[in-house]
């Protein structure tokens, strides 16, 4: 089913900053100075990347988020707004500065990112408690950890019984044990796949013992992204491994927020888990063709011609 034949209802409660990009040949090493072709502000976060991903798929998409009460700030929300994205519960936090987010990207389209939260930090449960009648009309509400991990625990409440709650545990931390068994699904890089299990993830194997682990911890869907290897996804179903699509990368920042989004979108939609997984994948590769985290998501009309165009270059 075309994700434009339904309405898909997403709410991601987390961050939003403002990126300050920076591209060059080389990441620095510890101690260097490298020189960077040009700088440029634009949207970020992985909250507010997650929500954009979702919106420009055809979700309807509301943001739980703080900024700062300053000009980044209402560049972030006038970013939202323009997709479309219910805005309601974003809160202009008065002392704190909007989250900034230093990306350097390499010429390989790998990054280094430094993130200083600011008003990111202030989001907290009673921001959450008010955006309830938000989150219980969502489908999916969509989490990560660059907000503080209170929110996740109050999003658990208040989405009980109701729509499904995925956590992308960004950037890598330990959690609560009680939250696996809670989580419907939780989708972790390979770095943060390794921080939650303490195994070792750069096989195939020992993918796959860590999102067993994860499983046996009470988990019920695990979706572990793997970069250029693709996706392993642990359900009852059993595990399957799925590959991405190659692509020359021009810049892998947000490819991760990406997936994240197009496979809420997918699954609000109706598809299947595998056919989501599948479209995610189609989504990411066509984001890490092109520069930046936000500026960059695709719309779902092209991630069908970009797949579309794949297929018959076969
Ligand atoms: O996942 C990419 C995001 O991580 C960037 O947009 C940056 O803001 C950091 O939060």
């Amino acid at each position: 089913m075309p994700i434009q034949a339904t309405t898909p209802r997403i709410a991601v409660v987390g961050s939003a900053n403002a990126d300050l990009i920076m591209a060059c040949a080389a990441l620095p090493r510890r101690g260097e100075t490298v020189t960077a072709a040009d700088a440029r502000w634009e949207a970020g976060g992985k909250g507010a990347n997650q929500a954009v991903a979702a919106a420009r798929l055809g979700a309807r998409v509301a943001f739980v988020g703080c900024i700062g009460a300053d000009a980044l700030g209402e560049r972030v929300r006038a970013g939202l707004v323009a997709e479309g994205i219910d805005v309601a519960a974003l809160r202009a936090v008065p002392d704190r500065s909007t989250g900034v987010a230093a990306v350097v990207v390499d010429a390989q389209g790998d990054n280094v990112i430094v993130l200083a939260p600011g008003a990111n930090a202030a989001l907290g449960r009673d921001d959450v408690a008010s955006a309830a009648s938000h989150l219980r009309d969502a489908d999916i509400v969509l989490c990560q950890l660059e907000t503080p991990p209170a929110v996740v625990a109050a999003v658990l409440g208040v989405a009980a019984g109701g729509p499904a709650v995925w956590l992308n545990p960004a950037p890598a931390q330990p959690l609560p044990e009680t939250w696996l068994a809670r989580l419907d699904l939780i989708v972790p890089n390979q770095s943060e796949l390794e921080t939650l299990t303490g195994i070792d993830v750069r096989t195939r194997d020992g993918a796959l013992r860590a999102a067993n682990d994860l499983r046996g911890r009470g988990a019920a869907t695990v979706v572990a992204t793997l970069g250029a290897d693709g996706a392993l996804v642990l359900d009852a179903a059993g595990a399957r491994f799925s590959a991405a699509l190659r692509v020359d990368a021009v810049d892998t920042t947000g490819a991760g927020d990406c997936f994240i989004g197009a496979l809420a979108c997918a699954r609000a939609a109706g598809r299947s888990l595998d056919a989501a997984v599948d479209f995610a994948h189609g989504a990411a590769a066509l984001k890490v063709t092109r520069p930046g985290a936000q500026a960059a998501l695709p719309t779902a009309a092209e991630v069908e011609a970009f797949v579309a165009a794949r297929r018959s270059a076969r």
